[in-house]
């Protein structure tokens, strides 16, 4: 395998490998919407198809008690490795509809600043099904190219976005189909197109709702307003409590478990490049707000959060409606990082939040999902040979990041199958996930198809060492 094949290969089908994904992207996989039920099984579907036609054997929509996992593998040699590829078909809500340039489930190519090449504006363009489907394409290539030089195993999700609630079970009851050395996703981020990287490591979540209830019935609020407490009003300062002066978090106990970097490790996440000035005007903001003693960089890699992701109740319609309302909700998640558990966060909050409730008011807390955050060796193979593929691509040696998004599953894959996962994703955080116009440049596309079979290579030379 040398670059020039791939290069040849990837110049001759690169028509066909990019109308490949806009069709994936044309099917409306929301897993959080029961609506979309239909589409997501039509993408399970089409990725199995996909999976066939590239190469895979044993190729299966496996079921389990949500959306299946679609499972293929090639098997060359038992004696050599077996990179374990794991991704999501399923996407996030295209909400709100209206922000969107163009609609979420029609794929169009525009310009960007950061994307000159162009870029493909879709829901689930970068998250996760062009970086998902870049590996089924390299592997097609390298099957095309007879080039694979090990083992691979694909396990490609569709309930990602939703805590990925069927998988660990699906894990545990395919334990001996899974064997291999190393997992291998492409799900996050690198700083910048001309700044390769690598997350050694991902923060966790636990993902809280609350219902704060005051009188039994909403309210006329000039007839009782001012004599009887308003849920809305009680629950924004129990949530602005939650915040001390300096932004640190004041749930009893929340940093007890908080792994504190060295200032050698610091010192060295500061080297990763990153300009505040531009990041905050990406974002239309004239400052940026957090953990006082903390960087920017610091604040999202190395530091837990808690957040509202929603707040609702009383009267939200056209038009104004003078009501008291008897309920209001929240939903709350706090990011984790090493050590943190999220099962003991969660716990933690429930308590704070019932001590802290005054006693006009009741407050209910239930958890949603949650997930452990994971560091990842620098010093593992699976990193090493990712470290040398991207310097191979790039021309730049792939600075290590710690990443500030979640894939609770990660750490599910080391207790259960003991293996480690190598996060080499090809996305940039401006790509608007989770928004409107999420997009995924071509240019990194392209890249990431170009860089995994290097990955095979490098890791397959590495593992024999
Ligand atoms: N691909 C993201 C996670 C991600 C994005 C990690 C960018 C690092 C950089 C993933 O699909 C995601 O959105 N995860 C959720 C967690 C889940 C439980 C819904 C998240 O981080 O909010
Ligand atoms: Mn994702
Ligand atoms: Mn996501």
């Amino acid at each position: 395998m040398d670059k020039s094949t791939i290069t040849t290969y990837l110049n001759a089908n690169k028509e066909r490998v990019l109308n490949e994904l806009l069709e994936l992207l044309r099917i409306p996989s929301v897993s959080a919407d029961s609506k979309y039920n239909n589409d997501v099984l039509k993408t399970a579907e089409a990725v199995k198809q996909r999976l066939v036609e590239a190469g895979a054997d044993k190729v299966e929509v496996s079921k389990t008690k949500g959306f299946p996992v679609i499972y293929g593998e090639k098997i060359i040699d038992p004696k050599k490795p077996t990179v374990v590829v794991y991704g999501h078909y399923d996407v996030q809500p295209a909400d709100p509809l209206n922000l969107w340039d163009t609609p979420p489930f029609e794929p169009t190519l525009r310009k960007t600043a950061v994307h000159p090449e162009g870029a493909i504006f879709a829901r689930g363009a970068c998250d996760d099904k062009g970086q998902m489907y870049m590996h089924v394409k390299a592997f097609e290539l390298m099957m095309k190219t007879n080039t694979l030089p090990c083992n691979v195993k694909f396990m490609i999700e569709g309930e990602e976005e939703v805590g990925s609630p069927s998988l660990g079970q699906w894990v545990r009851d395919n334990k001996e189909r899974l064997k291999g050395d190393v997992i291998l996703i492409s799900d996050t981020s690198i700083i910048a197109n001309d700044t390769p990287s690598i997350d050694a490591g991902l923060r966790g979540l636990a993902y809280m709702e609350v219902e704060v209830t005051g009188p039994n019935r909403d309210l006329h609020s000039g007839v009782y307003g001012g004599a009887v407490a308003n849920p809305i009003n009680i629950l924004c300062k129990m949530i602005a409590d939650c915040h001390d002066e300096n932004r640190h978090i004041t749930i009893p106990k929340f940093y007890d478990d908080v792994v504190e970097l060295s200032k050698a490790e610091r010192d060295d996440m500061a080297k990763a490049p990153f300009n505040l000035d531009e990041y905050k005007k990406d974002l239309g903001i004239a400052d940026v707000l957090g953990e006082k003693g903390f960087t920017t960089i610091e604040r999202t890699g190395i530091r837990p959060t808690l957040d509202v992701n929603g707040i609702w109740g009383g009267y939200t319609g056209e038009g104004a409606k003078t009501v008291l309302p008897s309920k209001a909700f929240a939903k709350i998640s706090m990011r984790l990082v090493p050590n943190q558990n999220s099962d003991k966060i969660a716990a933690l909050f429930q308590k704070h939040f019932e001590s802290v409730a005054p006693n006009y008011v009741s407050v209910k807390v239930t958890v949603h999902h949650g997930g452990e955050p994971v560091v990842v060796s620098t010093e593992s193979i699976g990193y090493k040979a990712a470290s040398k593929a991207m310097e191979e691509t790039y021309g730049k040696k792939p600075v290590p990041t710690r990443g500030g998004g979640s894939i609770p599953i990660v750490a599910l894959f080391k207790k259960e199958l003991g293996l480690d996962s190598i996060l080499m994703g090809f996305g940039l955080d401006s790509d608007a996930l989770h928004s409107p116009n999420e997009h995924y440049g071509l240019f990194n596309y392209y890249k990431g198809i170009e860089t995994i079979p290097l990955f095979y290579k490098h890791y397959t030379e590495m593992s024999k060492k």
